[in-house]
């Protein structure tokens, strides 16, 4: 009889507990179009399997009344569950209490999933609706925040950490997310800035809605913060469960394989790859030819899309591709699209996924905005990024490769295990066009008929360098293939690089440009 008069009392604790900053709390919550922090760990996780922890923490804040202030789970939830099956560590800050403003033991809670998730090697998502530090709690909270940033600093490169900003997410707040891998973001409801509209009006007079300043469209698209771009909380929630059934869920353990499954959209890669060197097309066309049941899942979609960034499945194995664009600024290399590429590589890179490299490019992007924008350094992350990399990299060069582009996209130079061309590839220092014009200037301006000169020159750079045997000649170009050999190429290469040894010199870091 005592027992149960305990469990009873344990429900109801429970139960007080999860109702976090009260009902009416809840109903606003909701009302404003947003989950709870247990309503959405609930719809990300598989049914049943959350398993709470530290419900009953309590604050620390002794100043300013808070004393007197019972803060359920002190405004955030930790705990373990599944995805798949497979085990994920999870937090998520409850607006509902204090505006899930962060203090010291709320804090401790967050680092303590974080070190679970690092001991265990399990992913490790973070769900961000908080005003930030607990302002009642002074330095306390500021504390709170470094030994996060800390431990984010230190699972990088062990374990997937994604962040998902459903709500405010202001101040110093930031910096977790933007140490983690991959940030999340729901349009209307995901807000992210270091200084308020408030700050920005009143210190520079500037006026701007928080939307405006620091919404999921902003940084999905301009500023680069945030990789991946919902409507709905829900449509967020697939899009975290979709990229940690691709990921692996540990640097060591390799992503799930799948049952091999042809592509389902049967593509003829030569409709695709236009014949014409100028005209554009969609590079995503050719990853889905590619791919296990032409399925691409792509990172920063709509950031620097004169690159595209992925996951995909070959032979039910998880490959990253790194894909010039030409439909966008002809697939050029700038600053925001290596800084893109650069980060996804690395990404791949740490967590031993073998990466394939789809070239057509005309090279760097020239101009004063991006040589000023400091296209020097953002570029050399591309080299840097590449030449680092120890997993299986593969090329295949689709039409142009010219110049600088042609030695930062996987080139056989930057330790390419395969470098693929189809028979249209041009592999050159610049298009036929501008190489015409430099070297045989003299003899277009001399001669009768200037524009006639100009074509044969043309015609005589594009037969001598603007093919892939020049590059296979000398080994550069590994295979010169057919593009429905694409995929066979590839499956091939994935198995002959399953045992691969790499390793770079012993350092105890590298210096990357940034
Ligand atoms: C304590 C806070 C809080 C905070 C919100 N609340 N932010 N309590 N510390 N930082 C409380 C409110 O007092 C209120 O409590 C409840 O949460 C809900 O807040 P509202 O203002 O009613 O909600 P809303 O109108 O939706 O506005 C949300 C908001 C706003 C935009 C986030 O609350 C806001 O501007 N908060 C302050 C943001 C901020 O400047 N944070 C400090 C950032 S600096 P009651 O009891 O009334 O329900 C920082 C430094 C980190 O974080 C450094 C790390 C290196």
């Amino acid at each position: 009889m005592a027992a149960d008069i305990k469990i009873a009392e344990l429900i109801e604790r429970k139960a007080k507990v999860a109702l976090g900053g009260g009902v009416k709390a809840i109903e606003k919550q909701n009302a404003s179009g947003k989950l709870t922090a247990r309503q959405r760990i609930d719809a990300i996780l598989d049914e049943g399997s959350f398993h709470e922890y530290d419900m009953f923490i309590k604050h620390s804040g002794t100043e300013f009344g808070m004393q007197d202030k019972d803060l359920a789970a002190d405004g955030v939830v930790i705990g373990t569950g599944t995805i798949d099956s497979r085990m994920v560590a999870i937090f998520a800050q409850d607006f509902t209490v204090a505006g899930g403003s962060l203090g010291l033991m709320h804090a401790r809670k967050i680092t303590k999933i974080q070190d679970y998730a690092l001991a265990m090697r399990i992913p490790c998502i973070g769900i961000n609706d908080s005003g930030g530090a607990r302002i009642q709690e002074g330095v306390s909270a500021l504390a709170g925040y470094g030994e996060i940033f800390l431990r984010n600093t230190q699972a990088s490169g062990v374990i997937p950490q994604l962040s998902v900003i459903l709500g405010p997410c202001a101040g110093g707040a930031v910096y977790s997310p933007a140490l983690t891998d991959y940030v999340f973001m729901v349009e209307g409801v995901s807000k992210m800035f270091i200084t308020g509209p408030e700050v920005i009006k009143t210190v520079l007079g500037e006026e701007i809605s928080m939307e405006e300043l620091g919404g999921a469209r902003v940084h999905c698209e301009k500023t680069g913060n945030a990789h991946f771009y919902a409507e709905t909380e829900q449509e967020c929630f697939s899009q975290i469960r979709k990229l940690l059934s691709l990921v692996p869920h540990n640097n060591e353990c390799g992503a799930e394989k799948t049952e091999a499954k042809n592509p389902s959209r049967k593509f003829d890669i030569n409709n695709i790859v236009p014949i014409d060197p100028k005209q554009p097309y969609d590079v995503r066309e050719v990853i889905r030819a590619i791919t296990d049941e032409s399925d691409f899942f792509e990172v920063q979609e709509l950031f620097a899309a004169n690159i595209v960034t992925g996951f995909g499945r070959i032979d039910g194995q998880t490959v990253g591709f790194i894909a010039n664009q030409p439909l966008v600024m002809a697939g050029v290399l700038d600053c925001d699209s290596s800084d893109k590429a650069a980060r996804f590589i690395r990404y791949c890179d740490a967590f031993n996924i073998p990466m394939v490299t789809l070239e057509d490019l005309p090279g760097y992007l020239p101009g004063v905005d991006q040589e000023h924008a400091g296209v020097i350094r953002h570029g050399a992350k591309v080299l840097y990024a590449y030449s680092e990399a120890t997993v299986p990299k593969f090329t295949v060069i689709l039409r142009k490769a010219y110049g600088g582009g042609y030695i930062a996209m996987n080139s056989r130079h930057l330790g390419a295990d395969l470098v693929l061309a189809y028979p249209r590839a041009e592999i050159a220092v610049m298009g036929p066009e501008g190489a015409a014009n430099i070297i045989f200037r003299k003899e277009i301006t001399e001669a009768a008929d200037p524009a006639a000169e100009r074509q044969a020159k043309i015609e005589l750079y594009k037969e001598k360098f603007a093919n892939p045997y020049v590059a296979a000649a000398k080994g550069y170009v590994d295979a010169v293939i057919t593009p429905e050999q694409t995929r066979e190429y590839l499956i091939h290469a994935l198995k002959l690089t399953k045992g691969k040894v790499a390793e770079n010199p012993k350092k105890k870091h590298g210096i990357p440009p940034f």
